[in-house]
């Protein structure tokens, strides 16, 4: 061998030794503009902005006109966000929708027709289906794809249509959510192995499965002819269960990400919780011992949109100016499954 080939070779092995990270390289999201007060639902329901506000936190959320559906928001949230990085659809190489309220039950999937209309001709395409938690799920998968080399450029996003799916007449469940969807690109890149998501722990426990449920419409349950009971095929929730299954699993789990990375809060630029409750995220951060004003809380406007929430609230803080490049922030979630979990990621 020459001498050439053979500094050829060592620069090679150089560049090839520089660690490759998963980073986000944009974020953006969309929702309907039709935007529902509390108050609305007074005219149809025994229940009042007051109860609403002071037992969730929630004030408006934005709810799809009939012609939408989940993979229209999905759609606008991944174009902008595609524009904001100048990165082509072709140079798509995969798309992971996490969502739980899809335009079809489950043929076909949400990602194939965003697929489609976004022109991402070489890119694979699949759902995540891991309830409100399923962004933090997708953004793992996301990361271990480009650690493993099988892509490079991924569309991750959270996209829900939950006005289609809640039963209108049930205050315990329909004040709380609201539609939406959030997106971020997430492309190798070795320029620095600090940045990106950095770490994630994804659990489940499918005991308390039952608890957040749509009964009717899958293979326990099919549609039989004629027999169909709408109230069984709407979201029904044990809430209070969930509530006290999410203050435990945020609390608990928040703690374990930071000592698993040798951090302290004090590392964490910002906490990005999932927004169901901000009842839920304050005793959270009572239980931690965390200061309330770590945790970014935006419930107020959108309510819970499920897996969308976290994106959203990632794009909201973009927008305002307080995520910088190099911030270290964690994500936490909980959700229908059971399912919780969160992500370590260097802005
Ligand atoms: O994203 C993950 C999925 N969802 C969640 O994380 C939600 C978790 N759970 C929660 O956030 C809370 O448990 C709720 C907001 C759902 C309920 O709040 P709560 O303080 O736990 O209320 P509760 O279920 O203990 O109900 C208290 C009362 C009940 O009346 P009675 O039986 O005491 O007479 C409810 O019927 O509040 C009543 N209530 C309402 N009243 C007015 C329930 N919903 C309403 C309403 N307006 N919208």
């Amino acid at each position: 061998m020459g001498k050439e080939t053979c500094l050829l070779t060592q620069q090679t092995n150089h560049i090839n030794m520089k660690a490759m990270q998963a980073v986000i390289r944009a974020v953006d999201f969309a929702v309907p503009s039709r935007r529902m007060s509390n108050e609305e639902f007074s005219a149809f329901l025994d229940t009042s902005d007051e109860w609403i506000r002071s037992h969730t936190g929630i004030g408006y959320r934005h709810i799809a006109e009939p012609s939408v559906a989940t993979s229209d928001l999905a759609v606008e949230a991944c174009k902008k966000v595609l524009e904001k990085t100048g990165i082509a659809p072709e140079e798509v190489d995969l798309i992971l929708i996490a969502t739980a309220t899809g335009d079809f039950l489950g043929f076909p999937s949400v990602s194939c027709i965003v697929q489609d209309r976004i022109g991402a001709k070489k890119a694979a395409a699949m759902d995540v289906v891991a309830g409100c938690t399923g962004f933090i799920y997708a953004l793992e998968t996301a990361r271990n794809f480009i650690l493993g080399g099988g892509a490079r450029n991924i569309l991750v996003a959270g996209a829900e249509l939950l006005s289609r799916v809640i039963d209108w007449k049930d205050r315990n469940t329909c004040v709380l959510f609201g539609d939406g969807a959030g997106a971020v690109l997430v492309s190798a890149d070795s320029s620095d192995g600090n940045r990106g998501i950095l770490h994630s722990v994804l659990r489940s426990d499918g005991s308390g499965a039952r608890l957040l449920e749509r009964t009717e419409g899958g293979t326990r349950f099919p549609f039989k002819d004629g027999v169909i009971d709408p109230a069984r095929t709407y979201l029904k929730m044990d809430g209070r269960q969930v509530y006290n299954f999410a203050v435990k699993v945020v609390s608990e789990g928040i703690v374990d990400l930071m000592e698993s990375n040798h951090i302290t809060t004090d590392d964490l630029s910002w906490i990005v919780p999932h927004q169901a409750n901000v009842r839920i995220i304050e005793a959270a951060a009572k239980r931690s011992k965390i200061p309330l004003s770590k945790f970014f809380i935006n419930i107020e406007e959108y309510a819970n949109t499920s897996a969308a929430s976290i994106p959203i609230a990632l794009s909201e803080m973009c927008s305002k100016g307080l995520l910088k490049a190099g911030d270290l922030i964690l994500t936490f979630g909980f959700g229908a499954g059971l399912t919780y979990g969160g992500n370590l990621i260097r802005w």
